[in-house]
């Protein structure tokens, strides 16, 4: 095994721009994006019509803001492309309101972004996790095959590697000794998607396992408003520079790491978008069957790295509160993304230091996030159409 802090920075040199172009799109028009209210999900959708895609976006509002006309959110999408999207307050668990999506448009693609992600919650709720996460993804298949649709990107992450065994992490390194739920949700999607296009050769799929995502489209129109509690560390840190929250909790300062902290690959949510349109290519130009890709940029921060930036991009302060490590947690993780730099033609172009003035921006425009208006329960939306 390699010393997994052996190389701190990697691959500085490898950034080629990402620019969407209307020649990124590829044949198929019509994708279907699942949580797309969602954070990804909903900046995924803003690359997604500015390449010329239509988009039918579902959502249940399980972690996202929702109205009775839709979802705020993907009404600020259309207001930056200037471009409709048709949404569906959906839920996966339900079979029937998916397929009668799928009877009334002609679906060429899935995007699956819709998932539950709390780490913590899940440990504590397995069963919601593995109902909602495995049952959401098995009735989307099954749907999904029978309206004759075979090409799916499906939304997965770093965290089916487990503790790492080398670093940068390369795709091949092992999967599946996973710590927590939500992780092994990921894991045992991915092992399904074997099963499935080794057993059907008309499945084209792509597995894009994500490293940190973090930041928010430079507009500051949209960017992260979880409904369910959060740990993660950028909304912590700025609720925290807002004083909103009194410090932010910095679990371990005694990893073998440089400063103590653990290190993470963290990623700009709008590169993550754009390899999603590298991912809807490569599946409309090729037959694949399953390719799994590494998302994120190759290079290692730490918490107390990432602070110190957001700190100097923001002139925010942001007071730590230092605390055990956390069981679970991993030292340090970052990934090799030369793979998808190859076969996608994608690499991240953010860098760390736009990642926080984005999220700041995005922060301050909407210190509590979007507008939140009475919903009624169980009311079907089909809004922003
Ligand atoms: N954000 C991260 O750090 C990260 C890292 C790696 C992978 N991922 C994965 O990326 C995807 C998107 O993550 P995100 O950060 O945008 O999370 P998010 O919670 O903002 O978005 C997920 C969306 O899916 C919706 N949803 C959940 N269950 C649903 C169901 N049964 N039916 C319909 N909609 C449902 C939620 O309401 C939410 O809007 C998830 O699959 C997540 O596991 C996220």
């Amino acid at each position: 095994m390699q010393d997994p802090l052996h190389r701190y920075e990697f691959n500085s040199n490898s950034i080629l721009n990402h620019v969407v172009e209307p020649s990124d799109m590829a044949q198929f028009k019509t994708i279907l994006v699942t949580g797309g209210a969602g954070y990804i999900g909903s900046h995924c959708v803003v690359d997604l019509l500015e390449t010329g895609y239509e988009v039918i976006a579902i959502d249940n509002f399980a972690n996202a803001v929702g109205d009775d006309d839709g979802s705020p959110a993907l009404r600020r999408v259309e207001q930056i492309t200037g471009k409709k999207v048709v949404f569906y307050r959906a839920d996966l668990l339900n079979k029937e309101q998916i397929n009668d999506i799928f009877d009334k448009h002609r679906v060429e693609c899935v995007i699956h972004f819709a998932a539950l992600k709390a780490v913590g919650e899940s440990m504590m709720q397995p069963l919601l996790y593995y109902q909602n996460n495995l049952l959401g993804m098995l009735n989307l298949l099954e749907v999904m095959r029978s309206h004759n649709c075979f090409q799916l990107v499906f939304s997965s992450s770093c965290t089916v590697y487990g503790e790492p065994e080398w670093l940068p992490i390369t795709e091949v390194h092992p999967t599946g000794k996973i710590t927590n739920v939500y992780g092994r949700t990921k894991y045992f999607i991915e092992e399904m998607l074997k099963d499935l296009s080794a057993a059907d050769e008309r499945w084209n799929v792509i597995s894009l396992r994500y490293f940190n995502p973090v930041g928010a489209h430079p507009s500051g129109l949209i960017g992260e408003d979880p409904t369910k509690e959060f740990t993660n560390l950028m909304p912590f840190m700025a609720q925290v520079a807002l004083g909103k929250k009194p410090a932010l909790t910095v679990f371990g300062s005694d990893y073998p790491t440089p400063d103590g902290t653990g290190v993470r690959d963290y990623i700009h949510v709008m590169d993550l978008a754009a390899g999603h349109v590298a991912a809807l290519r490569m599946i409309s130009e090729k037959h694949i069957g399953l390719k799994v890709y590494n998302l994120g940029t190759g290079r290692g921060v730490s918490v107390k790295e990432l602070v110190t930036v957001f700190e100097r991009v923001t002139g925010a302060k942001v007071p730590l509160k230092y605390e055990a490590r956390r069981h679970g947690d991993i030292t340090a993780m970052w990934a090799d993304p030369t793979l998808a730099k190859e076969e996608l033609g994608w690499t991240s172009q953010y860098t760390v230091e736009e990642m926080c003035t984005d999220f700041w921006r995005w922060q301050t425009m909407n210190p509590d996030g979007y507008p939140k208006k009475a919903m009624k329960p169980n009311h079907i939306v089909n809004g922003n159409s």
